[in-house]
């Protein structure tokens, strides 16, 4: 039985993004949903755009600038403590159920669990101390070691160095598509949660080692494997 890394993407894999929405409704009303989708789509683009043009800065200024784009997009006036405690409430979101689940299981075997994320070492530490769950994991890779962010090969290749590990024996487990696509090209083993039908693998011809709807699929899927 082999020992495996494992690296957890963090925002949309172990962590709702959308759990904000019950805060923001509360502010918004009903175009809530709408402004969430907005803001996690504009966040993630911002840092393709800046992976681009070379201009890193920490993800939480995505995040931020992120929800400016949204309110203004949507015409939304909102008060300087509104958007400070949205952006409080970021640092404080809902694990899945389904990640808690499978990272206690993972507790018990001999496989490496790293959280692996464009957040910084620092907020990813206190997401997973928020959610109780930081006895879950051997250590914490932020893309901040390298000033880049995911999809980009210098952010796997740090992850590797990071963790002391060979990328034959790494698998990246993502809910997110492009981080997928990137790890895979890269030559990490894959897995794709896709815990909504509306989760589309971008159809790039590249393909996930396995794909699973929800994590607690995981340990079973990673056994027959090692
Ligand atoms: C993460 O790196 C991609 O947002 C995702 O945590």
């Amino acid at each position: 039985m082999t020992s495996l890394t494992l690296a957890f993407d963090v925002y949309g894999t172990l962590f709702d993004t959308r759990g904000v929405v019950d805060v923001l409704r509360s502010m918004v009303g009903d175009i809530a949903e709408d402004l969430v989708d907005t803001w996690r789509s504009k966040q993630l683009e911002y840092s393709f755009r800046r992976g681009v043009m070379n201009k890193y800065v920490d993800f939480a200024i995505c995040t931020e600038q992120a929800l400016q784009y949204t309110l203004l997009h949507h015409g939304v006036q909102m008060s300087v403590v509104e958007k400070r405690s949205l952006l409080d409430f970021y640092k404080k979101l809902p694990i899945y159920p389904d990640a808690r689940a499978c990272l206690s299981e993972l507790k018990s075997t001999r496989h490496e669990v790293f959280a692996f994320s464009n957040g910084s070492e620092r907020a990813v530490r206190d997401l997973i101390h928020s959610a109780g769950i930081n006895q879950c994991f051997t250590g914490v890779v932020s893309v901040e070691g390298v000033r880049m962010f995911k999809p980009h090969i210098s952010v796997y290749e740090h992850f590797n160095k990071s963790s002391y590990s060979e990328k034959s024996n790494t698998w990246l487990v993502s809910g997110n598509s492009f981080d997928v696509i990137g790890a895979a090209d890269y030559g990490m083993k894959t897995v794709f949660v896709r815990r909504l039908k509306t989760n589309i693998l971008d159809p790039w011809d590249i393909s996930p080692t396995a794909t699973v709807n929800s994590l607690e699929e995981l340990p079973g899927v990673i056994e027959e494997q090692s």
